[in-house]
C-alpha cells in the first residue's frame, strides 16, 4: 500500500512558526515521525511539502494510478483552495485531512475546509499524532475496501 503525505505552506517552518500553536518540533522531526509511523503501519510513504498551490495540485494529479491513499495537511490552502479540492476529487484517491492545531477552535476564516470536502476523515488538534492516526485509519479503510469511514 502506497501513501502520499502532503504538507502545505509554512509547514516547512514548524518549530519556528507560532510554537504555542504548532509545537516546537521542526519539519525534519515531522518527516521522521511520518516515515516511522508509515513503517510501523506497514505502508510505503512518500512525503511532499510545498508552499505553492499549483505544485500541490500537480502532485495530486501525478498521484493518479501510483498511490493508494493521500494524507494531506493543506495548511492555509485548506480554507481557500477550490483547486486542491477539485484535484482530490479528480483523482478520487481516498484522502484523509490532518491539522496539527484544532482549527475548529480558531478564527472564523479557518472554519471552512474545501479539501476536507473530498476527504473521508479529518484529524485535528492532535499535533503530529493526528498524522499517525490518519495513516492507520487510511490503511484500515483501504483494507476494508473503502467502507470504514
Ligand atoms: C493548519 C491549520 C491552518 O489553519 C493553518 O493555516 C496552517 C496549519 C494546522 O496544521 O493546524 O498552516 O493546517
Amino acid at each position: 500500500m502506497k501513501f502520499l503525505i502532503i504538507n502545505g505552506p509554512n509547514l516547512n517552518l514548524l518549530g519556528l512558526r507560532e510554537p504555542d500553536i504548532y509545537g516546537r518540533q521542526d519539519y525534519a522531526a515531522l518527516c521522521r515521525f511520518l516515515t516511522e509511523s508509515a513503517n510501523d503501519a506497514g505502508v510505503e510513504a512518500e512525503l511532499f511539502q510545498s508552499n505553492h498551490e499549483g505544485a500541490i495540485v500537480d502532485r495530486i494529479q501525478a498521484a493518479y494510478g501510483v498511490f493508494d491513499g493521500i494524507v494531506i495537511n493543506p495548511a492555509a490552502y485548506t480554507h481557500t483552495s477550490v483547486a486542491i479540492l477539485d484535484a482530490l476529487k479528480a483523482v478520487a484517491i481516498p484522502a484523509v485531512e490532518v491539522h496539527i492545531s484544532d482549527v475548529s477552535k480558531r478564527e472564523s476564516f479557518r472554519q471552512v475546509s474545501y479539501a476536507g470536502m473530498a476527504c473521508v476523515k479529518t484529524y485535528m488538534g492532535l499535533g503530529f499524532e493526528g498524522y499517525r492516526q490518519a495513516i492507520l485509519f487510511l490503511r484500515d479503510y483501504l483494507r476494508d475496501g473503502g467502507h470504514g469511514a
